[in-house]
């Protein structure tokens, strides 16, 4: 890709960036003014037109494409959801539990993932968590409870936990050989790395719009492998899952073959509106190009963090490690706090800060963190 904008003109397009540091983009992306548009077009649509539904519709569909474009898919590929534990879940309820009873996953699993994979004990679900080693899983891990009776592999892409970069490739292939599907949830690194379904090898993969995707909640992003067949049909359903939701026979239920068997009602339209302003910002850069810009931004923040003497739960090895660092704290609520007060912002979570990197970041902002971290010890 020729003429991408530099690190330091696309923080441009980030206002806060001029009072403030965002290091939070695992929790919330920073509002650009793309976003701010966007999101004020939508207001505009009522305002000008009433019940512009026309214009809506359009906006979810360039939304599900530039989605679907950013991960190697096609647009029929892709059901637009409200969150990542509803596309889980839309996955987990057409899956049958019967022949193959096991669903494997990871104490490193986003909890509301593992949640929507724990309810499927009552259908008869067998879970089984892969379980971390210092903050590590491996595909060993995974490989040894992959049996031929699993019928669904869940793997993050990364832990939202410690920024663990898992081995999905191994995984999905150790799952297929089994006869498993593999389901990624993609939601701490996709918008800012490569991600590519097919070379991936995975069934289903979900993430959402508001973290590293620069846009905001509401709207999240199901791939459905083409092929895939349900054990049953969606039961969460409605008018968007039907082959044409504008028929309106409440007494025909159909089911289209592509991803779209998956959405239900009415999805949120200032999502899909700042969803568009996210992907279309990302979409002009190549994502091996932020991979390497971050892959050297997070490395120096754990290198000088380690030499303040602090200590990290993320892995310091750099094929296993997302954009995000955590630093370990007896109290990481009280150190966000602190943070906050110099407009610094950060994710506490547990017994870590989260401290996650995006292209918009640059070095000044290493210095701003690690010189504030460094003045709340002294003054503890
Ligand atoms: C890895 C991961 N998955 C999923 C989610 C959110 O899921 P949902 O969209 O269901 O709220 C998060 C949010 O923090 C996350 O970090």
């Amino acid at each position: 890709m020729t003429d991408q904008p530099s690190p330091a003109a696309f923080r441009e397009r980030f206002p806060a960036f001029a009072d403030s540091v965002h290091l939070a983009s695992c929790s919330q992306g920073a509002l650009s003014d793309a976003l701010t548009a966007e999101l004020f077009e939508f207001q505009h649509t009522i305002r000008e037109h009433g019940a512009p539904w026309g214009i809506w519709m359009a906006k979810v569909a360039q939304a599900r494409e530039l989605f679907a474009r950013l991960i190697g898919a096609g647009p029929d590929d892709i059901a637009v959801v409200p969150s990542a534990s509803e596309g889980a879940y839309q996955v987990a309820s057409t899956q049958s539990w019967h022949e193959r009873s096991r669903l494997v996953t990871t104490d490193l699993e986003f909890p509301s993932l593992g949640h929507v994979w724990l309810a499927q004990q009552g259908r008869g679900a067998a879970v089984e968590f892969a379980e971390q080693h210092d903050g590590i899983v491996d595909a060993e891990d995974y490989a040894a409870l992959i049996t031929h009776e699993t019928q669904l592999v869940s793997v993050p892409l990364i832990s939202y936990a410690n920024g663990l970069r898992f081995p999905v490739r191994d995984v999905a292939a150790l799952a297929r050989a089994h006869g498993a599907r593999t389901f990624v949830d993609a939601y701490q690194g996709l918008g800012v790395e490569p991600v590519d379904v097919t070379e991936l090898g995975c069934d289903y993969l979900v993430s959402g719009s508001l973290k590293y995707l620069l846009g905001i909640s509401g709207i999240a992003f199901l791939y459905v492998r083409p092929g895939v067949r349900d054990a049953v049909s969606p039961p969460l359903t409605g008018w968007f899952g039907r082959t044409n939701p504008f028929e309106f026979d409440p007494r025909h239920l159909d089911y289209p073959a592509h991803a779209r068997r998956f959405e239900a009602g009415t999805p949120s339209i200032p999502s899909a509106y700042g969803a568009v302003a996210g992907l279309t910002l990302l979409h002009q850069l190549d994502a091996s190009h932020i991979r390497d810009h971050l892959t050297g931004l997070t490395g120096q923040l754990q290198q000088r963090l380690l030499d303040a003497g602090e200590t990290l739960r993320s892995p310091l090895d750099e094929a296993r490690r997302g954009p995000l660092v955590a630093l370990r704290d007896r109290d990481p609520d009280a150190l966000a706090a602190f943070l906050a007060e110099r407009r610094i912002v950060c994710s506490p979570r547990g017994d870590v800060l989260r401290m996650s990197l995006h292209y918009y970041n640059n070095e000044s902002d290493l210095d701003t963190v690690v010189r504030a971290i460094a003045d709340y010890r002294v003054s503890q």
